[in-house]
């Protein structure tokens, strides 16, 4: 925007002041202030100030990065910008995948709350400039005044690895830390508030008195409600054949009274329960068996399966158990607790315990993320979840994923489930004119059905392409009849299916990419949006170098340009992912 005239009406401080807060504000912010004013003229009335005797003076800048995949970090930035803007500070928000390394240089007060993905990764869309950052590269900060939030999960080895890095990074490089990181588990309201309380005071202006506050903070007409709502299950489907050795419910959801307003791309959180009989084995182990009220409370509300570093912890000082503490003190309890559950740790180790005790080893059960599998304009009030059975053997025993086996073996048609929605508007689709590439290996399917039931309701003229694999043609090929169905009218283009244990050699989804990469490099040179949902560990990494490579051998390319060309699909927003 042009600065306003010296010319203009005001003395020479007024117009600098006026520059400073109008001048970088948003379109929607210059917009509301010009209607304000207007309506004031019309409506006859003066603007007085709050409190005359005090001189007023701008807020101080504040910038907040957040580096998000599933929203919590996005979240509290909004909310550490809101407490900022009460507090005398004016604060800009960034996106880590937006982010230039020069923003933080400018900066005078940085906050970063950092979320960590994978296993101790960035979330997707930072790795570029959480990799600029790290790296050799990045500018000195001397003295800027910074505080890290990190986000995490303990039942994860690397908890909150990436908050911690960019913490000690930003310190390194000469930023003067005021506020000390906090690191939270997945229970992270209380404590995320409290430091969010904190920081703000630390990084606020002394004598914050008196600032040019303009609360923007009027919510969007339409943010969909994220409350917890109970649905019935009218669908209750495994989409694998009875031959298979995968599980992998098709759940229908109604809701009374409407369907969350979900998007194509959102998610629902499933709040789950445990297995009883893993319930009772653990409370037996514990020598708690036949205590009804714990029975239930565990079942219902505490995380009894994740054994973390923490949890070993809690267990050698609340016990005093020997042979604990020594797994503690000799550096062994990290490599101990890979694989195994609450219950092996009081199995191995067992030692009289009380309720307060063992209730003190758990966290609150938390809910499950499930990709929604449809769209409303085409199934109206309901909404779709595709779940795989999580189940595997580790250390001699037999486990079960909580929320998976939840919906697989605890719940049936005619049933109930609570779930909230998750909206996730960076996996969202482009406008419909827009060709779109999709791939999306099993359970990762699921919002790619939302996107072409959408597309299909829409009419959209863009193109869609999707890439799905499983393990047999014959036993595996989730939602078969839909795609067919979508090809036959024109709601998906094209299909390239990878069936990996059908061949010989295994197939992926990636060998499929690389095989069809003439065409696939031409939709995207054409403006085509390249979406990943599925597995974080393998598949999204073996997809992006598929990618690559295929840019390197389609154009010509050296492999360092070839993944310039997909770091420019990322900054464009064209190559999205949700991967888990
Ligand atoms: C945004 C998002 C969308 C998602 N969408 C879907 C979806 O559409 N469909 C879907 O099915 N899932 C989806 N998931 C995954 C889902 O949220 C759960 O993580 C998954 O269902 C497992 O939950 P659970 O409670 O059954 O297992 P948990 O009780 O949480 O147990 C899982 C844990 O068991 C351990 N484990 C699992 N397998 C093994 C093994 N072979 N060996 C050793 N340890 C192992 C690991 O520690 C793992 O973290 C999504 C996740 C996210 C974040
Ligand atoms: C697939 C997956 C991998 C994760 N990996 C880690 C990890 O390695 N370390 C950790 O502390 N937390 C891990 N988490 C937990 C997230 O950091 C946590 O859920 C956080 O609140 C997400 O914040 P966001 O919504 O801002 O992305 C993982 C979560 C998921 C779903």
């Amino acid at each position: 925007m042009s600065p306003i005239p010296k010319t203009a009406p005001f003395a020479e401080e007024e117009i600098d002041l006026l520059n400073r807060v109008v001048g970088t504000a948003s379109p929607v912010q210059r917009a509301w202030l010009a209607g304000f004013l207007a309506g004031l003229d019309a409506s006859g009335a003066t603007l007085v100030p709050a409190h005359p005797a005090a001189p007023a003076r701008p807020a101080e800048p504040l910038t907040i990065v957040y580096a998000s995949e599933s929203g919590n970090s996005e979240k509290l930035a909004g909310d550490l910008a809101k407490a900022a803007r009460k507090n005398g500070l004016k604060p800009t928000l960034i996106d880590m995948a937006d982010l230039e390394l020069s923003a933080l240089t400018a900066a005078k007060r940085l906050v970063v709350i950092a979320a960590t993905w994978g296993e101790g990764e960035p979330p997707a869309r930072a790795t570029r400039a959480y990799n600029e950052l790290i790296g050799e590269g990045a500018p000195r900060l001397d003295g800027v005044e910074f505080g890290v939030l990190a986000l995490g999960d303990t039942a994860y080895a690397e908890f909150c690895a990436i908050g911690k890095k960019i913490d000690e990074r930003l310190a390194a490089l000469g930023g003067k830390r005021v506020a000390d990181r906090v690191d939270c588990d997945l229970d992270y309201a209380e404590p995320a508030a409290r430091w969010i309380g904190d920081a703000v005071k630390a990084l606020a202006p002394p004598n914050a008195g008196r600032v040019i506050e303009v609360d923007f903070g009027a919510k969007p007409a339409a943010a969909p409600s994220t409350d917890i709502f109970e649905a019935e299950i009218t669908e209750h489907v495994d989409l694998n054949s009875s031959r298979s050795d995968k599980e992998t419910i098709h759940l229908a959801l109604s809701f009374e009274g409407g369907a969350p307003a979900y998007e194509p791309g959102d998610s629902l959180d499933l709040y789950p329960e445990n297995d009883p009989a893993y319930v009772d084995e653990l409370l037996k182990i514990a020598g708690l068996a036949g205590d009804e009220k714990l029975r239930t409370e565990f079942t219902k509300s505490r995380d009894v399966t994740t054994l973390s570093l923490k949890t070993v912890e809690t267990y050698a000082s609340s016990t005093g158990h020997q042979y604990v503490k020594a797994l503690l003190d000799q550096g062994q309890a990290r490599e101990w607790i890979a694989g195994r559950q609450l219950i092996d740790l009081i199995a191995t180790f067992p030692i009289a315990l009380d309720a307060d005790k063992l209730r003190a080893l758990t966290r609150p059960l938390a809910p499950r993320a499930y990709s929604i599998a449809s769209s409303r304009r085409e199934v109206g009030d309901e909404a779709h979840l595709l779940i795989s059975a999580v189940r595997y053997e580790s250390q001699g025993r037999a486990r079960k994923g909580v929320a998976s086996n939840y919906v697989a073996e605890g719940l049936k048609r005619g049933g109930h489930v609570r779930v909230k929605l998750k909206p996730n508007k960076h996996f969202a689709l482009p406008a419909t004119d827009k060709d779109v590439i999709m791939v999306g290996p099993g359970t990762g399917v699921a919002p790619f059905r939302a996107f072409v039931q959408e597309r299909r309701a829409t009419e959209a003229k863009g193109r869609s392409w999707l890439f799905f694999g499983d393990r047999t043609f014959t036993h595996d090929f989730l939602y078969q009849l839909d795609w067919q169905d979508a090809l036959k009218d024109g709601s998906l283009t094209r299909m390239d299916v990878a069936f990996s244990r059908d061949t010989p050699e295994k197939v992926y989804v990636q060998h499929k990419l690389w095989e069809r990469r003439a065409d696939l490099i031409q939709w995207l040179e054409g403006g085509a949006y390249f979406y990943v949902c599925g597995d974080a560990k393998a598949m999204a990494k073996d997809v992006r170098a598929a990618l690559v490579r295929a840019y390197a051998d389609v154009k010509g390319l050296s492999p360092e340009a070839a993944e310039q060309a997909v770091v420019t699909l990322e900054r464009e927003k064209r190559y999205l992912q949700d991967t888990y």
